[in-house]
């Protein structure tokens, strides 16, 4: 079955100017736009949204550069296996880290202004969507 993913260009890749080349460069790969809109997160969506890590010290400056401006969530859909796919085209979560011709080693500025997010696993995955999008949208 083919397996749907959340990403997010986060609001410093959105300032860049770059949602149009990251949305390319996945479907260069041959994923499929499911469902996108632009949002401007408030402090406290931002915080639902990454709940699993409120206990981490970056969790505070994590929520506030994540409403500091619109970000684009998308479901890309991909064959049997989107989400390794799409994380691959990512890169490491620190752009220091992240390999050459990867999205974050040409768009992240930091491990916190990453540029795009990932989800990390197929129930990541469902949880993140129905955050964004409802139902009707998919
Ligand atoms: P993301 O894939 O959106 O998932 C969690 C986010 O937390 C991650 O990308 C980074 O933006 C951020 N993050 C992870 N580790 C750190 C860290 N050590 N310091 C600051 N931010 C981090």
């Amino acid at each position: 079955m083919s397996q749907r993913t959340l990403i997010i260009v986060k609001p410093d890749a959105v300032k860049k100017n770059a949602i149009g080349q990251i949305l390319a460069r996945f479907e260069k790969e041959g994923l499929r736009i499911v469902a996108a809109r632009m949002v401007y997160l408030s402090k406290r969506e931002a915080e639902g949204f990454y709940q699993v890590h409120r206990e981490r010290p970056f969790f505070g400056s994590l929520t506030d550069f994540m409403s500091s401006g619109p970000c684009f969530p998308v479901v890309l859909e991909g064959g049997e296996e989107t989400i390794p796919k799409v994380r691959a085209i990512l890169g490491a979560t620190d752009p220091a880290q992240a390999d050459e011709g990867t999205l974050r080693k040409q768009f992240a500025t930091n491990i916190e202004r990453n540029a795009v997010h990932g989800s990390d696993g197929p129930e990541t995955a469902a949880t993140e969507i129905s955050y964004f999008f409802r139902g009707l949208e998919l």
